[in-house]
């Protein structure tokens, strides 16, 4: 098992090792208290009997809430009727709720529960690959509002982590390539050989690189909590890419996270481009992998750039209505607080005229 170091709570990472771990901590902290695991339903249906713990006796009483999957659960309703069966179901200020799911249910559960009788724990057992390296970890929890991602939300930390890869077992292939999305991220504003390293970023991820890619987010949190500085430079290609997620979501286009974080990367790298940060070779290094694992170009023809432009002010990086944006270049290095003029963000969207 791995342990890595966070000062503030526990991540553990492994296989089945980690289940048995996590009973131990129910066990040792939760005996006495409610315990709610939120999950959607394909999780009900590949994740929930891996915690057969659940039988144990040392625990009080376990309750399933099962939200429908996808990101349109991140919502004022869903959050409402969720608190609603917490209150039907007696939860009290000592209950803890355990979010077993992708980061639409460590997202939803981490509001929940930080605003449940003014928080409850929560533990968080990612189950998607995205999850796992990201969205599980550092503390943001919210969900969407008017047509926008993360409107809504807190920043608050779960009791624990526990992360095991026996649900990736499950996992369909284009999640797992979602997860590699956020790991790119991670690799291109940490390291400066990342180019040389992007082919060993396959489907067969181990628990190792999923422990290194968390190491990466952990460093940025570290110290900037609430992102009031280093940490910015993890929203690389998120500039662009909530707003693509937005756009599609709002026309009932699916795309997965991370796909929506590739295409937003692409963007944010011509646009670092054109200002001189990256070089035309390592965009089109980035871009010549991108390209050959994804099939972003299907999403290209659907994209309407005004509209991408207009979403681009529900940024939460936004200060006084200028866009800013966390750009890489050269590899490794993130620039933050980038605020571009309007004719170069416009033109970064030429991608999608190629
Ligand atoms: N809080 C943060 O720091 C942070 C960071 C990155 C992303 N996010 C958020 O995370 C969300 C995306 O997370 P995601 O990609 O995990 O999406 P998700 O939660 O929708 O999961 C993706 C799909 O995989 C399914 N699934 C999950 N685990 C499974 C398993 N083991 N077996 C079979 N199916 C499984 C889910 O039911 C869903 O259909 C977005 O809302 C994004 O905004 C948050």
């Amino acid at each position: 098992m791995i342990d890595l170091e966070n000062g503030n709570y526990p991540i553990k990472l492994g296989g089945d090792d980690v289940l048995i771990e996590l009973n131990q901590f129910i066990g040792d902290y939760y005996s006495s208290s409610s315990i709610f695991i939120l999950c959607d339903s394909n999780t009900v249906k590949h994740c929930l009997s891996k915690l057969d713990w659940l039988d144990l006796e040392n625990i009080k009483s376990a309750e399933v809430l099962e939200i429908e999957p996808g990101e349109a659960s991140k919502s004022i309703e869903v959050y409402y009727q969720l608190v609603e069966s917490l209150l039907d179901l007696g939860a009290n200020r000592k209950s803890v709720l355990i979010n077993l799911g992708g980061g639409v249910v460590s997202d939803l559960g981490g509001f929940i529960a930080s605003t449940f009788k003014r928080g409850i724990d929560f533990i968080n057992v990612p189950t998607s690959l995205l999850a796992m390296v990201d969205a599980s970890i550092g503390g943001k929890t919210g969900i969407n509002a008017g047509g926008a991602k993360n409107q809504i939300g807190i920043f608050s930390e779960p009791a624990a982590i526990f992360i095991s890869d026996v649900f990736l077992e499950t996992l369909p292939n284009k999640e797992i390539n979602s997860g590699l999305g956020e790991m790119v991220k991670h690799l291109l504003i940490s390291d400066e050989h990342a180019l040389s390293k992007l082919d060993e970023l396959t489907e067969n991820v181990k628990i190792e690189d999923i422990a290194n890619s968390i190491s990466v987010k952990l460093n940025f949190v570290k110290g900037d909590f609430k992102e009031s500085g280093a940490r910015k430079a993890l929203n690389y290609g998120h500039t662009f890419g909530h707003a693509i997620e937005s756009f599609l979501m709002n026309k009932g286009i699916s795309i997965t996270h991370g796909e929506a974080v590739f295409i937003g990367i692409l963007i944010e790298n011509q646009l670092a481009v054109q200002l001189g940060n990256m070089s035309e070779l390592e965009k089109s290094s980035i871009e010549n992998w991108m390209h050959t694992k994804f099939d972003l170009k299907s999403f290209f023809k659907q994209i309407e750039t005004e509209e991408i432009i207009s979403l681009l002010q529900f940024d939460k990086k936004n200060i006084d209505h200028s866009v800013s944006f966390s750009l890489v270049g050269p590899i490794g290095k993130c620039s933050i607080n980038v605020h571009p003029d309007n004719s170069n963000i416009e033109s970064s969207l030429s991608i999608f005229c190629n």
